[in-house]
């Protein structure tokens, strides 16, 4: 248990652990992305600190760029998700590598595949660090996974609560 300015964080998943499944994560994109014209997509914010990882374990060619969607109260009670800034990526017949940090609900990895579909994706595959035991509202294939996680709040390593804790080397929970 860590003491973070009189929050508790519970470390669940190491420094290292993660270094380890950055590695194997990244052999497997390396062999399957062998001459494909790809673009990693990295969601901001929470995926900044797993995917600046992960592309520096890539040895094929590909092209970096961003993607923001945040969820707002819509008129129905359900949350609905917009993006944060215009998209000006040319996604037209590219192979897309979404780089998520938590495939949650699903929402916004359903959310983005329709949109990637809607620029012509060729094709769409998610990576996320981590996939929550929760029930999905939307469910959606995702080819890399890092964590299982149990359905606990967790912040470290990009993840976030009120913007605290991104930095963090490790996973934890936060506790009361
Ligand atoms: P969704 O419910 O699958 O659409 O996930 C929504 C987003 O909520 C994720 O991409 C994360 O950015 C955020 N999120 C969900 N659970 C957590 C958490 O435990 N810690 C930090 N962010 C979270
Ligand atoms: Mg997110």
């Amino acid at each position: 248990m860590i003491k973070q300015k009189d929050i508790k964080i519970k470390k669940i998943i190491s420094k290292h652990k993660i270094q380890k499944k950055v590695c194997e994560l990244a052999k497997r994109i390396n062999e399957d992305y062998q001459k494909k014209d790809l673009v990693v997509l990295s969601v901001l914010s929470g995926s900044i600190v797993f995917c600046s990882d992960i592309i520096r374990k890539l040895d094929v060619n590909f092209k970096l760029n961003f993607i923001k969607v945040s969820s707002y109260a819509g008129k129905k009670s359900a949350n609905e998700i917009r993006l944060e800034f215009p998209f000006n990526c040319d996604v037209s017949n590219k192979d897309v590598l979404v780089i998520e940090d938590i495939y949650d609900t699903g929402r916004t990895l359903s959310y983005l595949k329709k949109f990637l579909l809607s620029k012509n994706a060729k094709n769409i595959t998610f990576c996320v660090l981590v996939d929550k035991k929760v029930k999905k509202c939307n469910k959606v294939k995702i080819k890399y996974c890092g964590f299982d996680v149990n359905n606990e709040f967790i912040v470290g390593y990009g993840l976030d609560f009120n913007e605290k804790f991104r930095g963090l080397p490790y996973i934890g929970v936060l506790g009361d």
